[in-house]
């Protein structure tokens, strides 16, 4: 049985759905100036949400969700990156958070989405130290503006995805040498972050938000399993060690050691480390990853080109495969539910706090029927599999505190644009074509407003 208290909602993200791209004083961010493909929607208008936000909150009113993930765009709030607060921007998220508060839905807020200002990138972004004092002041900004209005707070979303995949997130790629010293300042920057939460909002709760995907060996030859085991240091637990315990992970130390990695540490940083720490975690789960060790002569280039599937590779480490036993989706992601309850249980585990999955979802082609209908019986298929995989950790007495699947509307995809849908609510654009941006509850909506009127999946 889930708690009465438990936080059913559903996420968003900036750069995502807002759009008005260069309105009201926003600068550009690395998402808006990075190269993709050009027949697939980009973020100049997303889904209108910046403009539409009052007609989404009153429609994920209906939906009854208690709580809603968003980021709030850095590049809007201090458009130089350093410096100035851009008072519209205040404002207008003031009149976001009041219309929320309206329909009684809790926001829980991301600091960071992916979305650094590009100002910041060009002067070296997360590889420089200087981004650290920047993004420190940004959160301290943000804790003082709206720390009354807010109880929920995630720091830097997906920061192992974002470092992994770096080419597709961000556009460019990391040396591996850039790539850790990059690890190194957003992993002490969100510790900035726990610090002058905790100082600024003693209400509110703050956490990391990862991307958590247990990761299972190829087979049982003891090769493999340390394969295994060294990807979950590199992908998972060097991410979350670092901050809930304030420790580097052992193997992924070991990792860097290998590889030639010194992390820049600084003196005054340990105790930083040690003493600032999250009140829970926020995960993002899509699927499992399965890795093998990787014999001599089946080399490929080093890299993680797609977080979720067997592009995985490094040499002497891991290399992805295909897990037979697993099914796909049709954008060739691996579909494991169970593998939900076991990344719970091992997540418990190892840290014993409350844990929020923060993300979660279905990315499908969705058809809009002549009377304005979704029939995503594959979305709830997905979504009624993975909450009764978190059902079942909390049977087993795992501190899930709440669910807020991937995504509330519609949005434009990070790797595919707007076909690759994941709303719980339709938005009537293509990839070129903005149409009319009209929203269509799906099924999927009307599904999830039972599940949450009866507190579970049956
Ligand atoms: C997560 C990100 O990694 O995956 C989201 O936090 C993203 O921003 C989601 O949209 C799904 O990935 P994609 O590439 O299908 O949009």
């Amino acid at each position: 049985m889930l708690s009465p208290n438990f936080l059913w909602g559903a996420s968003l993200s900036a750069h995502q759905t807002e759009g008005a791209a260069n309105e009201d004083g926003k600068s550009p961010s690395v998402q808006d100036t990075r190269l993709r493909n050009p027949q697939i929607a980009d973020f100049t208008v997303a889904i209108d949400h910046y403009h539409r936000y009052l007609e989404d909150i009153k429609l994920l009113g209906q939906l009854h969700i208690k709580a809603l993930r968003i980021s709030l765009p850095w590049t809007r709030i201090i458009p130089d990156g350093r410096g100035a607060t851009n008072q519209l921007a205040i404002q207008h998220y003031h009149r976001v958070f009041a219309a929320l508060n309206e329909q009684g839905i809790e926001p829980m807020v991301t600091t960071y989405h992916f979305d650094l200002p590009q100002i910041l990138q060009d002067q070296g972004g997360w590889t420089k130290r200087q981004t650290v004092a920047d993004y420190e002041h940004y959160v301290r900004t943000l804790f003082q503006e709206f720390g009354s209005e807010v109880h929920y707070w995630l720091t830097i979303n997906e920061p192992n995805v974002m470092l992994l995949a770096d080419q597709k997130i961000l556009g460019f790629t990391y040396t591996h040498q850039e790539r850790y010293q990059a690890f190194y300042n957003l992993m002490i920057a969100e510790k900035k972050a726990f610090k002058a939460c905790h100082e600024l909002c003693p209400d509110a709760k703050i956490g990391p938000v990862p991307n958590i995907s247990y990761v299972y060996p190829g087979s049982a030859n003891p090769q493999d399993v340390r394969a295994a085991e060294y990807f979950n240091a590199v992908r998972n637990w060097a991410y979350l060690d670092f901050s809930v315990h304030g420790i580097i992970n052992p193997l992924f130390q070991n990792y860097l050691h290998q590889t030639g990695i010194n992390l820049p540490i600084q003196p005054s940083d340990r105790a930083l480390m040690q003493t600032a720490l999250p009140d829970f975690i926020g995960m993002n789960y899509y699927t499992s990853v399965t890795v093998e060790y990787p014999q001599k002569g089946k080399n490929r280039t080093n890299g993680v080109s797609d977080q979720q599937s067997e592009d995985v590779y490094e040499q002497g480490f891991y290399k992805g495969l295909t897990n037979p036993y697993l099914s796909k989706n049709e954008f060739n992601w691996t579909v494991d539910p169970l593998g939900l309850q076991t990344t719970l249980e091992v997540v418990n585990d190892r840290y014993h706090l409350p844990i929020y999955v923060t993300e979660n979802g279905l990315g499908a082609y969705d058809e809009l029927t002549a009377d304005r209908q979704i029939h995503d019986d594959y979305r709830i298929k997905y979504l009624q599999e993975h909450l009764s995989s978190i059902q079942k950790a909390v049977a087993c007495g795992v501190d899930v505190r709440g669910y807020l699947p991937w995504s509330a509307l519609d949005l434009v995809s990070v790797h595919e644009g707007m076909k690759k849908r994941y709303g719980l609510i339709y938005v009537d654009r293509s990839e070129q074509d903005l149409k009319t941006l009209a929203r269509y509850p799906k099924d999927s909506f009307y599904w999830y407003q039972q599940v949450i009127k009866r507190n579970g999946v049956s």
